[in-house]
């Protein structure tokens, strides 16, 4: 065989084997509308709560469970009494204690779920009776509720609960339009506030969040908890339906592939990944309308858990003005950081919410995934 030949020959085979490992391999992003609804049931032991559930309770708790959560471990879960007679729980093994030791964000995302509850069950004409339970953030029992059928005076759009998501990517430069803002804020002057992107305020928040993130990404507890959440692969994305994807995390296209495919937990921890992950906070934080902080009179559980509720009345009426939302929390995460913000942004109350807010031009559809409800109930 000559050089020509030869050289001919174990080109084509590296082709063929690059070709064939190619399409062997996770080529593309799982997003949630892959997973159709009749792959629920897919643990046995729990289709007992499946034959409970009564067909509304699932789709109430369904809609109540596509509320966002930190990192989207889902921290919640539903303690089943009777039809329609639940208490909302705390699921301390989806606590995040590096970046959030004292459990503050996961009842801000337990709030959260219990505001779409309250919507999702509005829709099926039932009010809510709740009876607060805990008296302090990592109570297993966090909240009774009882639905009782009632003609509901507002019913609620479930379509945005559907809709909702995060966006990081892709934000205009504009200034929110005074209408819009209205809109937004509603009658709570006091609870949210808006600093335009052209402000002192929102500049300082702006630098504040890069340096935060820089922390954090050198911290190793916290990188490695974002590993831990991570779910790399489209297999481990389905197998556990929740933290972070190569979708909700906008890699797309050849960088998406190369996640799924090649990295794993120990990527997150060299110096390239957190660099990387700095480098794209930077490009964010270059893109927006400004920032929403929502502040709080105090920390009580009650009230995070209102504060939860008002963040998601908020995240549920920006996508009709095409307003997008991005909590970034790490300036709260990072105490030696959190100290200086208020003064420097003269603002009083507890901030608790930290969200990058801009305009799109296209809006993307949600994609992050959720654990089926009977992951979540307990009898
Ligand atoms: C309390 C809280 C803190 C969050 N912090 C961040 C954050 O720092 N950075 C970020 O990119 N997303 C953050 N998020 C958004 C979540 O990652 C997101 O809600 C989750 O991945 C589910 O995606 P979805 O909102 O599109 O349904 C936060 C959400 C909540 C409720």
């Amino acid at each position: 065989m000559n050089r020509k030949k030869f050289i001919g020959i174990v080109g084509g085979a590296t082709i063929a084997f690059g070709t064939a490992s190619y399409l062997l391999s996770d080529k593309r992003n799982l997003v949630r509308a892959d997973i159709k609804p009749a792959d629920d049931s897919t643990k046995p032991t729990l289709r007992d709560h499946n034959e409970t559930l009564r067909p509304d309770e699932k789709e109430i708790l369904f809609l109540a469970s596509l509320a966002p959560s930190g990192h989207n471990t889902q921290p919640w879960f539903v303690q089943y009494l009777e039809p329609y007679h639940w208490i909302i729980g705390n699921d301390k093994s989806k606590w995040l204690p590096a970046v959030d030791p004292t459990q503050r964000e996961t009842m801000l995302s337990i709030g959260a779920f219990i505001q779409n509850l309250e919507y999702a069950a509005g829709d099926f004409g039932y009010i809510c009776d709740w009876k607060l339970l805990a008296t302090t953030h990592q109570d297993e029992q966090v909240m009774e509720v009882s639905l009782i059928k009632e003609a509901s005076k507002n019913a609620f759009d479930i379509s945005k609960i559907k809709n909702r998501r995060t966006v990081r990517a892709d934000f205009l430069n504009d200034v929110l339009k005074p209408e819009d803002l209205k809109y937004l804020v509603n009658s709570e002057p006091e609870f949210i506030h808006y600093l335009p992107v052209t402000s002192q305020e929102s500049q300082y928040i702006s630098e504040q969040t890069i340096e935060a993130n820089r922390l954090q990404a050198y911290r190793d507890p916290a990188q490695q908890e974002l590993a831990d959440w991570i779910r790399f692969s489209s297999q481990n994305a389905e197998k556990y339906r929740d933290g972070l994807t190569t979708a909700s995390m906008e890699i797309d296209g050849f960088s998406g592939w190369v996640v799924r495919n090649i990295y794993s937990k120990d990527s997150v921890m060299k110096k390239d990944f957190r660099e990387r992950g700095i480098d794209n906070i930077k490009k964010e934080v270059s893109e927006s309308a400004g920032w929403i902080l929502i502040t709080s009179k105090d920390s009580s559980v009650a009230t995070l858990l209102e504060t939860g509720r008002r963040m998601q009345s908020l995240f549920l009426k920006v996508r009709e003005k095409g307003i997008a939302i991005h909590p970034m929390t790490q300036i709260l995460e990072e105490s030696s950081m959190r100290q200086d913000l208020n003064q420097s942004i003269g603002i009083s109350e507890n901030i608790q919410f930290i969200l990058r807010a801009g305009y799109l031009k296209n809006y993307p559809l949600p994609v992050s995934l959720r654990r089926p409800v009977d992951w979540f109930i307990r009898k």
